[in-house]
């Protein structure tokens, strides 16, 4: 049977580490929000496992949505392109909105959505990311919550993938190089 595991350098982050951390941004956010029209927008896909155990650990109400964008293809390097799979459902006049992302990286991502959805006339709009490879930043785009300062290698799991796999890992983990070289 294949497992996922051999192709693994070496595990980053525990399911009990990203546990942690995500709770704690969650109660920051409860706070920063609560008087707030909050909605919470998950980048899909990497971000739907971080999303799914962080709006468990939001205490106040919120409202969800979700946008699909592509920008890396099967690489391991962004193409710098950003295109939307799937817009978002809600009007966001009035809301605050909080992106929802894996990891920022090179930044264009994120640079692009956040223009993007400015322009709609939220009330508000800031960036959640639960992992930062600040190493690799070619924008200016910072994030307002972040969970981990990760290092300049590739990484897989918890939603997190390599040529769509690999987001199943319940924990965060560096991919032997030799998988994508
Ligand atoms: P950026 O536009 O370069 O900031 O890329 C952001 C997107 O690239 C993230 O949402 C991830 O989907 C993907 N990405 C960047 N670094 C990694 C990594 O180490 N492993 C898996 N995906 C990554
Ligand atoms: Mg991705």
């Amino acid at each position: 049977m294949k497992n996922m595991r051999d192709d693994l350098e070496s595990i980053l982050y525990t399911e009990e580490a990203l546990a942690e951390v995500v709770k704690q941004l969650g109660a920051r956010i409860s706070e920063d929000y609560q008087d707030k029209n909050l909605l919470i927008v998950g980048i899909l896909k990497g971000s739907m496992v971080f999303m799914a155990d962080l709006m468990r650990q939001i205490t106040i109400p919120c409202d969800i949505d979700f946008l699909a964008v592509s920008s890396y293809g099967s690489g391991v390097k962004s193409s710098g392109e950003v295109r939307v799979l799937k817009d978002l459902d809600s009007k966001l006049e009035g809301k605050d909105l909080l992106l929802i992302e894996d990891i920022l990286d090179s930044g264009t991502t994120l640079s692009y959505i956040k223009r993007m959805l400015s322009t709609r006339k939220p009330a508000s709009v800031r960036i959640c990311t639960l992992l930062d490879k600040p190493e690799r930043r070619k924008t200016d785009i910072k994030a307002d919550y972040v969970g981990l300062t990760v290092p300049n290698a590739f990484i897989v799991g918890y939603g997190l993938d390599y040529d769509q796999k690999y987001r199943n890992l319940p924990f965060i983990a560096v991919l032997k190089p030799e998988i994508y070289c």
